[in-house]
């Protein structure tokens, strides 16, 4: 089927092709599993930890830490997805690589498509968050910079407009009584005006993706001696906060702050409910990115079938660990109300009027700024590779592939990533590219969890990771109806409420301040899961779908429920914009379109 939209590409050829570029003197195989590792946790910890884990526990407080379980557990399924198309097919090119061989070039093109979200409109989150951190230790040498060059547009006009919308004195009082809101209000007042327009934009953020990029450019290898300094620099601070933090909860008697009261007085470890906690998955998600992006050494790996697996598995481990105790204790130190707007929440908590420990606050703020940095670079060199794979597919431009004569690097692609990344830190705020980049990643973990439930099952060969077979038969209809009865049975009114679509109470729709679509995305969401889990459950009842890549499909989905309509509006408008081009340029310069014509 040449023409077809669901041509794919055969793992045979995938491999072949590969080997060629091996022999042709292509990447060199040098790393191990704990290489591997320790690049996953390269790639995983930073910004989340660092940064959006301070709104995340001010949407939902100390109940956070149940989301991270679960997101755990879908990041834990979609790696041993992951882990199982990576020991089929050891090639560079991840995703969107596994998802050619398994769904066909439509699906690898929109994945593709979908991991720019995750590789460069992440990074951009990312630098804002390096901004924070390197701000806050600018300050403590006393340096200061203007309000106006420290923080986006955005974030500064929302401050106004929320500071507008709040009528009740007490309210206002306790929004400008954060650093975080006073800062943001002095950017927008103090800023210089050219054109009617007011100059606000992140001048650091700018700075460090400038610096990345030319990295990247001139090649610099980001050694496995450097990037392992990184990560135990890394888990050192984050250890640090973890151990100094602690101690101070249960020695100032915080514990307290572990249940807060909810708007009714009564102390719940989840005030805003399960609501607010799932309102935090952007941010929490975002934590996890990273571990998919050892797949993406598969061909620098000694042996790809068996390390990149465990490299993947072991360093999400880690990451969960990590990510349960630093929640707990960012929660347990400050009150969790008071992370609103707190883009450095880890140095934060050691500031005058917390736990106040100044040179703490110091040392995260440096190691905050070293452990971001490698995060930037891991997914600024990731960026160009996965294009340069989709340019040898034919669905870029060949000048995707070009290699820089002295340098040996993707000088194109580097620069346009470069400037995908830089543009939009002018124009876009943190919480939007947060919610873009957590939105399409996880899009694009169901499509590989997906492809493994598409892919014949192979024989176990022994050195190589085998995903073990467990038929999900019965076990996922049981799961799948046990889960609703249970639900059902103990949550009042769960089905009703959930049908139900009466928005009358609801202030903010009466003013007419939302749409309709804006308050019932979340309800229309949880329906639609609900739905694909019985079409799943009847499906893997006739079809024997195996149980493991089911549990990744049904987890990742239910993440996505935590998504608003802006998200989703976004969403698929930038996956509209993708399919355009993809009929306007790969659909018809396919190589396997072009191979089969010849
Ligand atoms: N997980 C990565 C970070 O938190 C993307 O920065």
């Amino acid at each position: 089927m040449p023409s077809s939209l669901f041509r794919k590409k055969r793992i045979e050829s995938i491999l072949a092709e590969s080997g060629d570029r091996e022999h042709g003197g292509g990447l060199k195989r040098v790393l191990t599993v704990r290489d591997l590792t320790f690049f996953g946790i390269a790639a995983i910890i930073g910004a989340g930890s660092f940064s959006s884990l301070g709104d995340a526990v001010f949407k939902g407080g100390p109940g956070v830490v149940i989301l991270f379980i679960i997101t755990g557990i879908a990041c834990g399924f979609t790696a041993l997805c992951y882990s199982e198309f990576a020991s089929r097919i050891p090639v560079a090119g991840s995703a969107y690589t596994y998802s050619y061989a398994s769904f066909g070039e439509l699906f690898a093109w929109i994945i593709g498509w979908a991991l720019i979200m995750e590789y460069s409109i992440g990074n951009i989150y990312v630098a804002f968050s390096w901004s924070d951190y390197f701000t806050s230790f600018l300050e403590k040498l006393n340096v200061h910079l203007p309000d106006y060059l420290t923080c986006s547009y955005l974030e500064a006009k929302g401050a106004v407009s929320r500071l507008t919308d709040l009528t009740d004195s007490a309210e206002r009082a306790e929004f400008l009584g954060k650093k975080a809101n006073v800062e943001l209000l002095n950017a927008w007042n103090s800023a210089n005006i050219v054109g009617g327009l007011r100059v606000i934009f992140d001048l650091p953020a700018l700075f460090i993706n400038l610096l990345i990029t030319y990295l990247v450019y001139r090649g610099i290898k980001e050694s496995r001696n450097f990037s392992n300094v990184m990560v135990i620099l890394k888990l050192a601070v984050v250890l640090l906060v973890i151990l100094v933090g602690g101690a101070m909860i249960f020695s100032n008697g915080l514990t307290h702050n572990w249940t807060p009261a909810d708007t009714e007085g009564v102390r719940s470890f989840m005030p805003n409910g399960f609501s607010g906690v799932m309102a935090a998955v952007a941010g929490v998600f975002f934590a996890y990115i990273g571990f998919d992006a050892v797949s993406v050494l598969a061909e620098e790996s000694k042996n790809p079938q068996r390390d990149l697996p465990r490299g993947m598995i072991l360093s999400l481990v880690i990451c969960t660990t990590v990510y349960i105790l630093l929640t707990l204790v960012l929660t347990g130190a400050v009150a969790y109300s008071k992370f609103e707007n707190v883009g450095d929440p880890l140095a934060f908590i050691f500031e005058a009027g917390n736990l106040d420990i100044p040179w703490m606050q110091f040392l995260v703020a440096i190691c905050a700024v070293i452990a971001m940095t490698s995060v930037l670079l891991v997914f600024q060199m990731g960026q160009p590779r996965i294009w340069m794979s989709m340019s040898r597919d034919g669905l870029l431009p060949p000048i995707f592939q070009k290699i820089h004569a002295r340098f040996k690097t993707p000088s194109f692609a580097t620069i346009v990533t470069g400037l995908v990344v830089g543009i939009p830190i002018l124009f876009t705020d943190k919480s939007f590219v947060l919610d873009f980049t957590s939105i399409a990643t996880l899009f694009a973990f169901v499509l590989v969890c997906g492809g493994v439930l598409l892919i014949p099952r192979k024989e176990k060969i022994p050195g190589r990771f085998h995903l073990p077979y467990f038929n999900g038969k019965f076990i996922y209809p049981a799961i799948i109806l046990g889960t609703m009865l249970l639900i059902g049975l103990t949550v009042d009114n769960y089905y009703t409420d959930l049908f139900n679509f009466d928005y009358s109470g609801d202030p903010d729709y009466v003013a007419g301040k939302v749409s309709f679509l804006d308050v019932a995305t979340p309800q229309i969401s949880v329906i639609l899961f609900w739905v694909i889990c019985l079409v799943l459950a009847i499906s893997t009842f006739i079809k024997n779908f195996s149980l493991i890549p089911l549990m990744g499909v049904t987890t990742c989905l239910y993440l996505l429920t935590g998504m608003t309509k802006s998200n989703w509006a976004w969403f698929l408008g930038w996956l509209g914009l993708g399919l355009i081009i993809y009929f306007l340029y790969g659909y018809k310069k396919s190589k396997l379109a072009t191979t089969v014509s010849n």
